[in-house]
């Protein structure tokens, strides 16, 4: 059943008003080391940018603006909110991308020295209607008593993080545990939560070491989430040759590992293998599940493992025509979304990412400024405040509009 649309969750949202909360996010808390480390590079950027980051404070009500209260537009049934552009905001950024200790290092592209401050700008501004600014204490309300897991690859850790800077008005106490970073937010006994699955499917090593891909098995890790009320997958940037080593002896069914499979054969067994298992395990009384989609990558001369780069790229794409095409991968899960019983709703933001090539750490994702040159560029992940804030502000709008029985898409 095609499912990306009429999603209808106010009752899911108002039922649990009255618990008390949590929330636990996998949160990379070494930021925080940064702070302390460099506190003069900090103070000196700091100073220079007193205009806007002064105004920034711990209150959510400081992030309101006019578009706060925005409803579904009535005139207008339809509205893509995942069709538009960028536009210059001088509100922006919504935090301060100095003190949010959620961030981790290699994101940190403010911290780590970054001066063009252009990227943080930019406001997403969907064609059709506008969008509500982000509301932390009402995205607080709305995951109370609940928890929120974030499953995927290291584009979902920007994400999470940058979720958490969002909500960082309501302090919330960190632990970890095993392997992951939980974010707990104790008024609200709200978690957020982080499953490293860059694949989705489990990745598994042979009593010899070899490693393979089971193509048919979920991570494990995630049965243990599966009764939480907000699942967000993404997958994408790891079916590429280099790191499924060619499709050869890697993926495996079953006992049988596969000498020659093409990475585009193993990526749609690896996607039905999801859609089965949030078809048969997830009871979607209590789950949303969302799918986050493919952000485009922006190397120049190469690509990630061959030198690419994406430095002094300090606006965003303007012209329609020069966008990448639609990701295959993405062409892909949209046939497989459209054959599951469970609504799913996807978070469509390709289009958004290809304008951004600004957006990238490039040579800011250490923090220093001696060991810029000859360092290999991260085109692939966002800086953080960027691109990825607009992914849960479309997040947010997507759980408002839809508890207002607003139809996203057509
Ligand atoms: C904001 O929160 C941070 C971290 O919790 C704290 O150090 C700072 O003093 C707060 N600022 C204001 C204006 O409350
Ligand atoms: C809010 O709206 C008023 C009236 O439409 C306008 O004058 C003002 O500049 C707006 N403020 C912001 C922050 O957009
Ligand atoms: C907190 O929320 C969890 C579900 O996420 C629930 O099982 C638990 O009972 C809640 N705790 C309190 C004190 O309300
Ligand atoms: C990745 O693959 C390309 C060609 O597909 C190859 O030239 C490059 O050396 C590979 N990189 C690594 C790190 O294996
Ligand atoms: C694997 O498949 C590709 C494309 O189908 C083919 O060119 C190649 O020769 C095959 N390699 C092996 C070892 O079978
Ligand atoms: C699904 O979740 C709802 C709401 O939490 C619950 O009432 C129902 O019993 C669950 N169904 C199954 C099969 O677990
Ligand atoms: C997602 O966005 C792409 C690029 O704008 C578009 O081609 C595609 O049709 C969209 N998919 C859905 C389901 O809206």
């Amino acid at each position: 059943m095609l499912t990306l649309q009429n999603i209808s969750i106010s009752k899911h949202l108002s039922s649990t008003r009255t618990t008390t909360l949590i929330l636990t996010c996998f949160v990379l808390i070494s930021s925080l080391l940064i702070l302390i480390n460099y506190p003069s590079t900090t103070n000196t950027l700091l100073s220079t940018l007193s205009f806007q980051l002064f105004s920034f404070s711990n209150t959510t009500n400081s992030f309101a603006n006019n578009n706060s209260n925005v409803d579904p537009p009535s005139n207008k049934k339809h509205c893509d909110i995942f069709d538009g552009r960028w536009v210059y905001d001088d509100s922006y950024p919504v935090y301060d991308p100095s003190s949010c200790p959620y961030v981790e290092p290699g994101f940190s592209c403010f911290n780590n020295g970054r001066h063009d401050l252009g990227y943080l700008k930019y406001r997403w501004q969907p064609y059709g209607c506008d969008i509500p600014r982000f509301d932390a204490k009402k995205m607080m309300e709305m995951l109370r008593g609940k928890r929120l897991v974030f499953v995927g690859d290291s584009l979902s850790r920007n994400m999470c993080q940058s979720l958490i800077c969002h909500l960082m008005a309501f302090k919330g106490q960190t632990y970890r545990s095993g392997l992951f970073y939980n974010y707990y937010f104790k008024d609200y006994n709200c978690s957020i939560s982080l499953i490293t699955a860059p694949f989705l499917v489990q990745q598994h090593k042979l009593p010899n070491k070899k490693e393979t891909l089971r193509l048919d098995t979920m991570e494990a890790t995630i049965s243990k989430y599966r009764d939480a009320d907000f699942l967000i997958f993404n997958t994408g940037h790891w079916w590429n040759p280099n790191k499924s080593k060619n499709g050869e002896n890697f993926f495996q069914e079953g006992d049988v590992i596969q000498s020659n499979m093409t990475v585009g054969v193993a990526y749609t067994k690896a996607l039905k293998t999801w859609a089965k298992w949030v078809d048969t395990n997830v009871n979607t009384t209590k789950t949303k599940v969302f799918f986050r989609g493919y952000a485009n990558t922006h190397f120049r001369g190469g690509d990630w493992d061959t030198k690419g780069t994406c430095h002094n790229e300090i606006t965003p794409i303007t012209d329609e025509k020069l966008l990448k095409p639609y990701s295959w991968l993405m062409q892909t899960l949209e046939t497989v979304i459209s054959e599951m019983k469970t609504p799913v709703i996807y978070l469509n933001i390709t289009k958004s990412t290809a304008y951004r090539k600004d957006g990238h750490p490039s040579i800011y994702r250490y923090p220093g400024s001696k060991l810029r040159l000859g360092v290999i560029q991260d085109c692939s992940h966002w800086c953080l405040p960027g691109v990825p804030d607009s992914w849960n502000q479309l997040l947010y709008a997507s759980l408002l509009f839809s508890s207002k029985g607003f139809n996203m898409t057509t």
